[in-house]
């Protein structure tokens, strides 16, 4: 059995309470011999501000640095509205990007069959619904200079943002998207501003280049990013892979979770470029959603896009599809079966708790490889 190393940053708010069930899959795919985990752990976020007064440590990010792969639940909440911009929790989050780059975010957005009820949308229009947002993700106005506030002596500040892409850049997450495309249903929307923006220009320059020269095969349609917001309530299954930048991808992820009944049900793979001589790359593994400081520490919140961002551990770091199907299929067997934590249950119905959630994943998992 390979072992891997799996660092393992609970954060705060719900982000211990899923972890922990996401840790137990782990644990028994180990001792099940299925696939083998070293699992150290760490702090990010408030919990590691409040030990380091900073929001990761130096350490820490050594240890990920050296981690097969990270797994990362949630930062932030009201607890560190009050400390300095530089070290609030989400720069903990930031840095773990940037530094690792980690540039392409893939964020897959499923309606399973058993949630069609669960969304805010009528049932035809996310029934079968199976979408990929690629997002850009150490790039843009995330990370752009200069980054300032800048006081202009007569009672009033400037705030500025800058948003900037290089051709390399875009052409390396565009690769990934059409790449993906390839392995699942061919188009890809490309999406930006370039009525308004430079940066949406160069990107819709860069992506059609990058098309007609390497990926003629793949269908290419390009939308202004507002007009996409909108067919995506509209008519989300028009979709197969959606490339965008950080900014962007950021709302329309957030919007696509909606679309499978909860943003507790989206899960995601932050990867690096592979090393060309081993073929390893750099991974961070987390779910979409936030820390929900709203429901922290009731056993409410849904532990799926944390158990499922595992499972895309396994997909993309340790090449183990068949294990990730199961989870997968694990996942959607519970859902058959009407078990629902409370954010995915509509009024008045019958809820479990986060645990009890974990448990039924575990045990419908090892039924199907016990
Ligand atoms: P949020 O995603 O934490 O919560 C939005 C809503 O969705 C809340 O009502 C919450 O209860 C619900 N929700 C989220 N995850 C859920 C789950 N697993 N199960 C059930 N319900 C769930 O967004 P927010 O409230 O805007 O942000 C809270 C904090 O989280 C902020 O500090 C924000 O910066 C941070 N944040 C962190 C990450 C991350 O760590 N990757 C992502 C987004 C937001
Ligand atoms: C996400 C989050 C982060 C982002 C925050 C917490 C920095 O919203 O991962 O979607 O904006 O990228
Ligand atoms: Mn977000």
């Amino acid at each position: 059995m390979t072992t891997y190393k799996l660092f393992v940053l609970p954060g705060d708010g719900i982000g211990p309470e899923i972890m922990a069930e996401a840790e137990k899959i782990a644990a028994w795919l180990t001792s099940a011999g299925i696939v083998g985990f070293e699992i150290e752990q760490g702090l990010v976020g408030g919990a590691a501000y409040d030990v380091h007064g900073t929001a990761i440590s130096d350490a820490d990010m050594a240890r990920a640095e050296a981690a097969d792969a990270v797994l990362l639940a949630a930062v932030g909440g009201p607890k560190w509205d009050g400390v300095p911009y530089e070290v609030r929790p989400e720069a903990g989050l930031l840095r773990l990007r940037k530094d690792l780059a980690l540039f392409a975010n893939l964020r897959p957005a499923i309606c399973y069959p058993a949630l069609a009820d669960a969304s805010s949308l009528k049932r035809e229009i996310i029934e079968g619904l199976d979408l990929m947002i690629v997002r850009e993700l150490t790039g843009g106005v995330y990370f752009g200079e200069p980054k300032q506030i800048i006081d202009l002596g007569n009672g009033q500040k400037r705030a500025i943002d800058t948003q900037v892409y290089d051709t390399y850049e875009i052409e390396r997450i565009g690769r990934v998207a059409f790449e993906l495309a390839r392995k699942r249903r061919n188009k890809v929307a490309s999406s930006e501003k370039r009525n308004v923006m430079k940066s949406g220009v160069l990107w819709n320059e860069v992506i059609t280049a990058l098309h007609a020269r390497d990926y003629p095969d793949v269908q290419l349609e390009h939308h202004l990013a507002d007009s996409l917001g909108m067919q995506l309530v509209r008519r989300p299954k028009q979709f197969d892979v959606i490339v965008t930048d950080n900014l962007f991808g950021d709302m329309l992820s957030d919007v696509a979770a909606m679309l499978t009944g909860s943003l507790g049900m989206l899960p995601s793979a932050s990867l690096g470029e592979r090393n060309a001589k081993t073929g390893a790359r750099k991974a961070l593994y987390e779910p979409v959603h936030g820390s929900a400081p709203d429901i922290a520490g009731k056993g409410l919140a849904n532990p799926i896009a944390m158990i499922g961002s595992l499972g895309m551990a396994l997909r993309y770091s340790f090449d183990l599809n068949d294990v990730a199907d199961r989870i997968d299929r694990a996942i959607s067997g519970v859902l058959d079966k009407g078990l629902r934590t409370a954010d995915i249950a509509g009024a008045g119905k019958e809820t479990i708790s986060t645990a009890q959630m974990g448990d039924a994943i575990l045990a419908e998992l090892q039924s199907s490889l016990g």
